[in-house]
């Protein structure tokens, strides 16, 4: 039998490459749209390696229609899973319009491009960041979307309002809003993992670049914040849990309308404890030091995930020791993440 053939936008990235191996694993046909402004084409090397399938890889931007309109010309698509856009929280406050053109105008292209081409069914990177700073703890589904602190979080929040508009507008759209808590971690086989660009902005990298002896220090940002230690408590998931969420809210696209899935582990984690299980499990001190909270950090969120545990029968498996074991396999056998032989003591690495 033919399969399904999926399009990953921004499937060379973090999330996507799982995400891509994870549809590879599940018997999917996958096909990549990237354009590698933050990934390595590496990463679908290795994809496939793993998989042991090759996948169709187009270096291409979501924003170019035309090359979107030829792409689903030459393939069957049964559906998009939309990966594709920029993330840094403080990179979107200095480019904000860079943030929109790409986060905002780019999905509303791609949508563009699915409605001629007659696909109808999208699963769409959301973030809790969309419930903004007012929210109880733990986030559920059936708050409103609340304020946003930043240009990236408001993309977030524009595009799940874009999206609901289409669904409401034409009865033929199926949309799966999918609002990832933190992830992190890596593919257990240290093959796959995140790579970012320069210092690190997220406090996993951080941590594990620390480990390794790439950065001296960490710096935690706030000790005097109302909880158990003082410092921010987050839930984090293992990248695979995330992936295979994915391969779970394919199926649910199946039935018409919009539906919206938080991906969490339901237990919050606070930067110290994190510091702690890190050290425990590599085996390296990780040295810091206190700073000032960085502005728009919360206190404290974690999902309520049980609506994906119910309707799409997913929830996270992997502990947080699998979680920093395989960041730390990851981290230690790419200590330079997918680029090899680069001289680690630039500024910029
Ligand atoms: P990532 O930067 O690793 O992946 C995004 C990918 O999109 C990259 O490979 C990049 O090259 C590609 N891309 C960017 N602009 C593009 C464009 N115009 N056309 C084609 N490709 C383009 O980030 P990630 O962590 O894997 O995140 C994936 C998605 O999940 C993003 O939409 C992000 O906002 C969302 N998300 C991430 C997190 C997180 O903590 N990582 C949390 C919530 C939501
Ligand atoms: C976690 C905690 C920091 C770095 C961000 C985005 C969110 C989503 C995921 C999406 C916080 C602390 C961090 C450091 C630290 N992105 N920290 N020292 O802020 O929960 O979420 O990433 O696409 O939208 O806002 O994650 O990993 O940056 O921070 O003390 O060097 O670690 O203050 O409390 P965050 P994070």
């Amino acid at each position: 039998m033919q399969q399904r053939k999926i399009l990953v936008t921004g499937g060379a990235g973090y999330i996507g490459s799982h995400t891509s191996l994870a549809l590879l694993e599940a018997g999917y046909e996958v096909v990549v749209l990237d354009s590698l402004i933050n990934a390595s084409q590496e990463a679908i090397r290795r994809v496939e390696e793993i998989a042991g399938r090759n996948l169709s890889f187009i270096e291409g931007d979501i924003r170019d229609r035309a090359c979107l309109d030829r792409l689903f010309n030459e393939h069957d698509i049964y559906a998009v899973i939309h990966f594709a856009g920029l993330k840094a929280v403080g990179e979107s406050v200095e480019q904000p319009l860079a943030y929109y053109a790409t986060n905002v105008a780019g999905t509303v292209t791609l949508c563009q491009a699915m409605q001629q081409a007659g696909i109808f069914r999208l699963v769409f990177s959301s973030s809790a960041t969309v419930y903004g700073p007012d929210a109880p703890v733990p986030y559920q589904e059936s708050m409103p979307r609340g304020r946003t602190a930043n240009p990236y979080g408001t993309s977030k929040s524009i595009v799940e309002q874009i999206l609901e508009d289409l669904v409401q507008s034409d009865k033929r759209w199926s949309v799966a809003l999918l609002r990832y808590f933190n992830p992190i971690g890596a593919h257990p086989s240290g093959r796959l993992g995140e790579d970012p660009q320069g210092i690190p902005n997220n406090l996993m990298p951080y941590i594990a670049q620390v480990a390794v002896g790439r950065r001296p220090l960490l710096t935690v940002f706030g000790s005097d914040y109302a909880t158990q230690d003082g410092t921010c408590v987050r839930d984090y998931l293992h990248v695979m849990d995330l992936a295979e969420g994915h391969v779970s809210a394919l199926g649910r696209l199946t039935l018409l309308g919009t539906h919206i899935y938080n991906l969490g582990t339901g237990q919050g984690l606070s930067v110290l404890q994190m510091v702690e299980a890190f050290e425990r499990i590599s085996e390296r001190p990780i040295p810091y030091q206190f700073a000032p909270r960085r502005e728009g950090d919360l206190a404290a969120f974690w999902a309520d995930s049980s609506k994906a545990a119910t309707e799409l029968g997913w929830q996270a498996r992997r502990g947080l020791d699998d979680m920093i074991a395989d960041t730390w396999r990851w981290q230690r056998q790419n200590p330079n993440g997918y680029r090899t032989n680069i001289n680690t003591t630039s500024e910029e690495t």
